[in-house]
């Protein structure tokens, strides 16, 4: 069919909805659409949201706000835009959504994203308020058409979706259902025909993939572990990673492939969210400091370069100032290379939403920037200790300024270089010459290229 119609996506939230949002587009290329990055030429708007906090959520409403001026200005000049919800606000809000934006055509939830080309027939129909919210996440994979050719040299694969932990502050449970995990021989496939397109690194996403527990061909269930282990078997995989990660589902097995498996790459984000085990108790996290310093101290053993990045809420209920020093102290006896922090916010049919003791929007404010202080203190620290190394980088796009390249460390930092589009694609050793709060830049030293 002739592609004659344009697809415009927005994504909102985690690296699953990154991932997703190709795939829609790989769902919708058979019905003729094709990607634009101009919002006014669009024949369908989708934005793939996210439900984690109130701002996410609430962003998506004012886009909505602007698409509807847009959506009129287009019908008037004659032509038709259809405007889809997807993700997590919509699974969490549903048909709701429709009657606060009467512009939205179709709201489709994050496990039916295969049905969406039906979807979108009926709403080019002139079907209007369209909602699709079903579950479970088997038949989705099942039934998405293949990858189109992937044009970076990494690549997420997601692996697992869902989760069964009920962080009593988290959305997740509710919006993307129960853990389901892919079976292997599918995995195995996707990254297979991705490495035919030069992917070199594959990056297994799932909201709690450490829990992977997908069928193998021997009829076991794998864990993670296993499965990156046969990953790191494919020709042309040169790195691996995956997130993210819950600590208690950090097994002796996992952590003896961060030092086993040479293609795994030292960095792992984990999550530890508070440093007061009473507060960890209230957001039912099934951990305490002690094991979470537990885990890092064997995996630093697996893996003595490994890195660290993590996620920490600030402001839970009921979060005194000890328990908030208590957050500094265990970021400080760790030690990370990167962090996302945030202020508690309160989420509907949460548990700790109903909470009595919140805290006032000002502490929560004053603590947030107290942290994140400390963390980007950590940060350039880490940056700083590069300056000088050889580290191998896997370059991935072209510069804003002509003539340079960024790429990625072992560590996910961006490295910037002088060089040609050419080394795009490639994994180089890279000499660290600088550094900053957010970045590496560097010369490329490979001997492969003196020659
Ligand atoms: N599955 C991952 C990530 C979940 S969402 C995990 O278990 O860690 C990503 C991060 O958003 C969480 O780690 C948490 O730090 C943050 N988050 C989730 N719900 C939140 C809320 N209600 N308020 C503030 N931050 C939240
Ligand atoms: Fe949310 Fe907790 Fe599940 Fe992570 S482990 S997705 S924070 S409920
Ligand atoms: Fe957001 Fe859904 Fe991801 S709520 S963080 S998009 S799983």
């Amino acid at each position: 069919m002739a592609a004659s119609k344009k697809l415009f996506v927005k994504t909102f939230g985690c690296q699953m909805n990154v991932y997703d949002s190709q795939r829609i587009g790989e769902v919708l290329a058979p019905h003729g659409y094709q990607p634009t990055a101009a919002i006014e030429d669009a024949d369908m708007v989708i934005l793939n949201t996210c439900h984690i906090r109130e701002k996410a959520a609430e962003k998506v409403y004012s886009d909505l706000g602007r698409i509807r001026q847009i959506k009129a200005r287009r019908h008037a000049e004659g032509k038709t835009t259809v405007v889809a919800v997807a993700g997590c606000v919509a699974q969490a809000e549903g048909g709701e959504i429709t009657r606060r934006a009467p512009v939205v055509d179709v709201v489709v939830g994050p496990q039916s994203y295969h049905l969406l080309g039906d979807l979108v027939r009926q709403a080019e129909a002139g079907i209007r308020h369209l909602v699709e919210t079903g579950f479970p996440a088997a038949s989705k994979f099942q039934r998405l058409p293949a990858r189109a050719p992937a044009r970076q040299p990494s690549q997420f694969v997601t692996v697992q979706e869902g989760c069964d932990k009920f962080c009593t502050f988290c959305v997740v449970p509710y919006t993307r259902g129960s853990e389901y995990s892919r079976p292997v021989a599918d995995i195995e496939a996707e990254v297979r025909a991705l490495t035919r397109d030069g992917v070199l690194e594959i990056t297994l996403i799932g909201q709690n993939v450490n829990a992977y527990a997908g069928l193998g061909p021997d009829g076991e269930h794998w864990s993670l572990a296993r499965l990156l282990a046969a990953l790191a078997n494919i020709d042309g995989i040169e790195r691996l990673r995956y997130t993210t990660s819950h600590p208690s589902d950090m097994t002796e097995e996992l952590i003896a492939a961060h030092a086993g498996l040479a293609k795994l790459m030292p960095y792992l984000h984990l999550p530890f969210q508070a440093g007061s085990d009473r507060i960890l108790a209230a957001m039912n996290r099934r951990h305490t400091t002690a094991q979470y310093l537990s885990v890092i101290r064997r995996l630093r053993a697996a893996r003595p370069d490994i890195a660290l990045s993590t996620d920490i809420i600030v402001g839970f209920p009921g979060e005194t100032e000890a328990d908030f020093a208590a957050t500094l102290a265990l970021t400080e006896e760790v030690g990370f290379a990167q962090a996302y922090s945030f202020k508690y916010s309160p989420r509907p049919g949460t548990p700790a939403s109903l909470a009595s003791d919140q805290v006032p929007e000002a502490k929560k404010t004053a603590r947030l920037e107290r942290l994140q202080r400390l963390l980007s203190r950590q940060q350039t620290a880490f940056n700083m200790a590069c300056v000088g190394r050889l580290m191998p980088v896997l370059f991935e796009r072209a510069g804003r300024r002509s003539g340079q390249i960024i790429g990625r460390s072992a560590y996910l930092q961006a490295v910037h270089v002088q060089g040609g589009v050419e080394h795009v694609g490639q994994q180089l050793d890279v000499e660290i010459l600088a550094a900053g709060p957010n970045s590496l830049t560097g010369s490329i030293r490979d001997p492969r290229l003196a020659a």
